[in-house]
């Protein structure tokens, strides 16, 4: 055989490995080839517009969530964006999701080579859970296992596991060759440009018979170096959002788009008679500065270009990796690359010194029918080699305006934070919708709403109020009884947001490495008048998200490197009536029922959330309150409470001035220590002196981390 004696080792370490991934596999017929792979990973994730109705007319729906969104388009032939496991999962799983509720984004990592800026050999690969931990623009070396082509391996004779077998077929010497380096790189280390100059990637199975092969991890991907990736993540200096936009066309089969350059120009910057910078409200210009408190920065210059409609050619084909696409039956990776080639193509002969000077946010634009609700599918992260940051549009073919907001959010996953999700209660069952969000266009908001606290936080716009210090305050920190806060609206400042840090309990320490820590955000959000900050809420399903105070769950912290986690998660809306805002801390009458969505688990009334931790006896629970808000600040409170009784009657605990078990009522106020049973009722004791304000060293109960 052609194994070479001094990889024996690492072969031996791969064999043990390997086994189980085959196994799991379930087909004998199949020819494992594994080969430590080295090469740099690009993470995609898809975008469904909620906004987007899709080509096929929804089946009739009986009552329609408040939510404007299009449902998912059943049994939709949709060959790809190939997360073959995002995939799988919305097909096996049999129960199909409530109207209204969208399937989790599909997701794919590729392993790219360095390649050049015209071909970059590449790999889907299914790293499994160390996937989650794992940035665009990491260069690993990662021992996977791929299948060879079964009719690859049944042409050169490799099915049998002995060597040879009976009849063996005579292989021309070109055979021979494949089959010398197919056996050559099994179980060696190699770049993926390797693999393809030897002309065994093409021979490796791809999902659903595509060339691009797909392969297991068989081990742990390690991280050789990290490419730097080019995030747009504010650390201190304002960026520059620098971007390529190519509308492709495609005659030969009639997908003309409806949209012009001016058009798609015009979303990005204020139309050329008006070019003032930040003006027009529909733009990405306006609404970076608007969003990032001007961090982020689209200037209408060279750094941002439209450039087309470039067409495509031939409507099917054969894309350099050798898949067949045709852009009028398919959106999968073939159709993907075949765009990219497209786009390539034109710029190696208008444009040559683009592919030398490397740039950031590549968008190809095409209608492509077969996409359905897919709106965009892009890097989440780009990376940092100057290799372009792709992302793939699907306007519909008539469509003639462009929103913002979509395109908003596609830059979001390039700049590297995450969807914004919401749980909804189904009977028994409880499912997460990435896109829930209805006040952040990483969720599902429309136009000009500015996102969420914790991806503000991610992104480095917004940052806890200063009474909290910069990375906020920890649950296990805080005074003893309610901790009060303002709480600016997110529109007035960019410190608007409480954060607290909770118990670490299921963070491993790799994953504390990459930068995550339990945390929960809380902040205000508060329409301005029209284009203003946030103003998208008033008109918002009614207006009934505006003046509301959020709570969410974000276990990402501002690295300013691409999130590790998949998504933040909307716990609470809060709400109390309207001015004015006062000092007043009496409890609330609970708020009337507004027309809010019932299966949602954060949209439930109240004017307090309760956060239950991983142990209450150790750590305590936290309640978070809202006390009185006006136009542009919310009173807030925070009390962790480690019992559910103020005390027995005569207890210290009803003398020490402290709300022991944050109902909002301290000591003899609790009837727990001052029972309406009890009579006559005891004199008045002597009152706590009305808790004021709390500064961030004026406090002299319990510490309060800086
Ligand atoms: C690669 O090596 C593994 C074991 O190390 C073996 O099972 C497999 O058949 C080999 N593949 C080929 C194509 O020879
Ligand atoms: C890029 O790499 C491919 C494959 O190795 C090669 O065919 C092509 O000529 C290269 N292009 C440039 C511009 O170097
Ligand atoms: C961003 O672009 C503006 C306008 O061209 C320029 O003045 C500024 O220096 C750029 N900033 C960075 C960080 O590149
Ligand atoms: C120019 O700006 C004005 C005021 O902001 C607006 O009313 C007008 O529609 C704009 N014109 C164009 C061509 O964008
Ligand atoms: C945060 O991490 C914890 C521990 O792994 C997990 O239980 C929780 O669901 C995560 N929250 C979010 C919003 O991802
Ligand atoms: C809200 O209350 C704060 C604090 O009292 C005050 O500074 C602010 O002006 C009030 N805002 C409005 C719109 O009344
Ligand atoms: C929290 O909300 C519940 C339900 O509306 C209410 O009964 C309770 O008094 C509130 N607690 C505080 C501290 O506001």
């Amino acid at each position: 055989m052609w194994l070479v004696g001094s990889f024996i080792a690492v072969c031996a370490a791969i064999m043990t490995l390997q086994g189980r991934v085959i196994n799991a596999q379930g087909d004998n017929n199949l020819v494992p080839v594994t080969v430590i792979v080295k090469g740099q990973v690009v993470a995609f994730t898809s975008h469904k517009s909620p906004q987007r109705t899709p080509p096929p007319p929804p089946p009739r729906r009986a009552s329609p969530p408040p939510r404007r969104r299009a449902p998912p388009p059943a049994h939709r032939a949709f060959r790809g964006l190939a997360s073959l496991s995002a995939e799988d999962a919305t097909t096996t799983n049999n129960d199909p999701l409530p109207p209204g509720v969208l399937p989790p984004s599909k997701k794919q990592i590729r392993l790219e080579d360095a390649g050049n800026a015209t071909f970059r050999a590449y790999a889907k690969v299914d790293l499994g859970e160390q996937a989650q931990l794992l940035r665009t623009g990491d260069n690993v070396e990662a021992p996977l296992t791929f299948q060879l082509d079964p009719a690859v391996a049944e042409e050169l004779g490799l099915t049998d596991s002995g060597s040879g077998g009976s009849g063996r077929r005579r292989l021309s010497e070109a055979q021979h060759a494949l089959r010398r380096a197919i056996l050559q790189v099994n179980n060696t280390r190699r770049s993926l440009q390797e693999l393809h100059d030897l002309g065994v990637l093409a021979r490796l199975k791809g999902g659903r018979g595509a060339r691009v092969p797909s392969a297991v991890a068989a081990g742990r991907a390690e991280v050789k170096s990290s490419g730097g990736a080019k995030d747009l993540m504010f650390t201190g200096k304002p960026l520059n959002v620098s971007s390529l936009t190519f509308l492709l066309t495609a005659p030969q089969c009639g997908l003309v788009p409806s949209l012009s350059l001016d058009t798609i120009r015009g979303v990005w910057v204020p139309a050329a008679a008006n070019a003032t910078y930040g003006l027009a409200s529909s733009t990405l210009q306006y609404m970076h500065k608007t969003c990032s408190y001007d961090k982020l920065r689209v200037y209408d210059n060279a750094d941002n270009q439209v450039i087309g409609p470039i067409d495509v050619g031939a409507c099917s084909g054969t894309t350099q990796y050798g898949d067949a696409f045709d852009f009028a039956a398919s959106c999968s990776d073939p159709e993907l690359d075949a765009m990219y080639d497209a786009v390539m193509r034109w710029v190696q002969a208008n444009r040559p010194e683009w592919i030398a000077s490397g740039y950031f946010d590549t968008f190809m634009m095409m209608p492509l029918p077969s996409c359905g609700s897919v709106f965009g599918y892009g890097a989440v992260g780009c990376p940092g080699d100057g290799s372009p940051c792709r992302t793939w549009l699907f306007p519909n073919k008539g469509e003639t305006k462009l929103d913002a907001s979509t395109i908003f959010h596609e830059m979001g996953h390039n700049q590297g934070v995450t969807h914004s999700a919401g749980q909804f209660k189904y009977g028994p069952r409880l499912i997460t919708d990435e896109y829930a969000d209805p006040v952040d266009p990483m969720g599902s908001a429309g136009p000009m709403t500015c996102y969420s606290a914790p991806n503000s936080f991610k992104a480095g716009w917004s940052a806890p109020i200063d009474d909290m210090g910069a990375k906020g305050v920890a649950m296990a920190d805080l005074a003893d009884g309610w901790n009060d806060y303002y709480v600016p609206a997110a529109a007035v400042s960019d410190k608007n947001l409480l954060r607290i840090i909770l118990e670490q309990t299921g963070i491993s320490e790799e994953a504390a490495a990459a930068g995550q820590e339990r945390a929960l955000f809380v902040s205000y959000r508060v329409a301005q008048p029209a284009p203003g900050f946030d103003s998208g809420i008033a008109t918002r399903d009614g207006g009934q998200w505006n003046k509301r105070v959020w709570v969410h769950e974000f276990n990402d912290t501002a690295t300013g490197e691409t999130a590790t986690v998949d998504y933040s998660l909307m716990k609470a809306m809060l709400d109390v009536p309207l001015p004015p805002l006062t000092s007043d801390k009496a409890v609330q009458a609970p708020l009337p029922p507004g027309p809010r969505v019932p299966s949602a688990t954060w949209a439930a009334q109240g004017t307090n959330w309760t956060y239950v931790s991983t142990s209450f006896e150790e750590l305590g629970n936290l309640r978070i309150r809202v006390y009185s808000k006006n136009d542009t600040v919310a009173y807030v409170g925070l009390c962790r409470f480690k019992t559910n009784t103020e005390g027995e009657p005569g207890a210290d605990s009803c003398y020490d001035t402290i709300d022991n078990d944050c109902d909002g009522l301290a000591d003899d106020e609790d009837p727990d220590c001052n029972p309406p049973e009890v009579s006559p009722p005891p004199p008045p004791r002597k009152k706590p002196p009305p808790p004021a304000v709390k500064k961030p060293s004026g406090s002299s109960k319990g510490r309060r981390l800086a």
